[in-house]
């Protein structure tokens, strides 16, 4: 069996562009595989290193991801900082990572620009703590996104790295997991390519019904085709891309047909895809106000979850230590 890794950041909420592209599959995934999910809570100081509300940000993103449904009897569903030994997974990994490397990677770059006055060593070894997230768990394969890859890149340069320079075949290098056909990118409401949280074009899963038909509404069009069987806009099209994912295929056959003859009414087409997106989030929405509300559970699930993942921990900590050389 294979073992699967996967984290992410604990800034922000769920939107439905995260449940079509990854969420979606790891529910499928935690059926056939040794799944280590996790909240990289440690990473989010890189970003917000004084953060307002930091636990509320992870107990968010772990109700949510319990309300789609991740289960933990079937993966491993922990929080980074309740794993503190890959910390020193992250030390020994710093002391064999190069500055140049590092500087090299875009996301570093991308973050030198965003915010100049705060380029931390933590935004610069953002890398070797994700290396260690992963190796920590020697995770075969790790589903990331297209800005992901150059970090996975870099993991196996660390761990063939550790393992030529302590002459052991201990580390084995994580391929990225590759969704395929079930990859289903979700643009924005505003004619973009993506949704996303820092774009300002989601639709979240804990939005309520009111909020999804506003955002909706609120979405670009452009004036109507002109011509039967009209190239769609982008804008157009994302709308379409939408409600495939959330509509019955005899609605997305009926706008299709609309648009094509010319007949279509953007309005009409946005009130039916705000109606199956409502339906949609609702018992994704429910489980979530329910969960938020249980407290002790959800200390159950990290608990659990955290004792997992330290059991795992530990074991590779041991290796590592005692292959570098330090006392076991
Ligand atoms: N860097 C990832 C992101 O921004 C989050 C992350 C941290 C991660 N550690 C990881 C993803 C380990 C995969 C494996 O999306």
């Amino acid at each position: 069996m294979e073992t699967v890794l996967s984290g992410i950041r604990s800034t922000g909420n769920l939107h439905i562009g995260n449940y079509f592209g990854a969420l979606r599959n790891f529910i499928r995934m935690q059926e056939e595989n040794q799944c280590y999910f996790f909240i990289a809570d440690y990473h989010s100081l890189t970003t917000h290193p004084t953060p307002e509300n930091l636990r509320g940000s992870v107990k968010n993103i772990l109700v949510e991801y319990l309300a789609c449904g991740l289960d933990p009897k079937k993966c491993t569903l922990y929080i980074q900082s309740d794993v503190p030994e890959v910390l020193e997974l992250y030390l020994f990994l710093n002391m064999n990572a190069y500055l140049g490397e590092l500087e090299r990677c875009t996301s570093f770059k991308d973050k030198v620009r965003q915010q100049p006055d705060n380029v931390n060593a933590g935004l610069l070894t953002y890398p070797t703590l994700m290396a260690a997230d992963i190796l920590l768990h020697r995770a075969d394969k790790v589903p990331v996104g297209k800005d992901q890859e150059q970090h996975l890149e870099l993991t196996r340069v660390f761990a063939n790295r550790f393992n030529r320079m302590y002459k052991v075949n201990y580390f084995k290098e994580p391929q990225a997991y590759n969704f395929g056909e079930n990859l289903i990118k979700i643009p924005g409401l505003d004619g973009s390519l993506k949704m996303g949280k820092s774009e300002g074009n989601a639709i979240y899963l804990a939005d309520d019904p009111a909020t999804v038909r506003k955002k909706v509404m609120r979405a670009k069009t452009d004036q109507g085709p002109t011509q039967e069987h009209q190239e769609k806009s982008q804008e157009i099209q994302n709308l379409f891309t939408i409600m495939q994912q959330v509509s019955t295929p005899d609605t997305c056959a009926f706008f299709e047909d609309a648009y094509n003859r010319c007949s279509i009414r953007y309005g009409d087409m946005k009130k039916q895809l705000a109606e199956d997106l409502v339906a949609f989030c609702a018992p994704i929405r429910e489980r979530i106000l329910a969960l938020s509300g249980e407290e002790k559970y959800l200390e159950e699930v990290m608990e659990e979850g955290a004792e997992k993942a330290r059991a795992n921990a530990r074991k590779t900590i041991r290796d590592v230590r005692e292959i570098i050389g330090f006392r076991k």
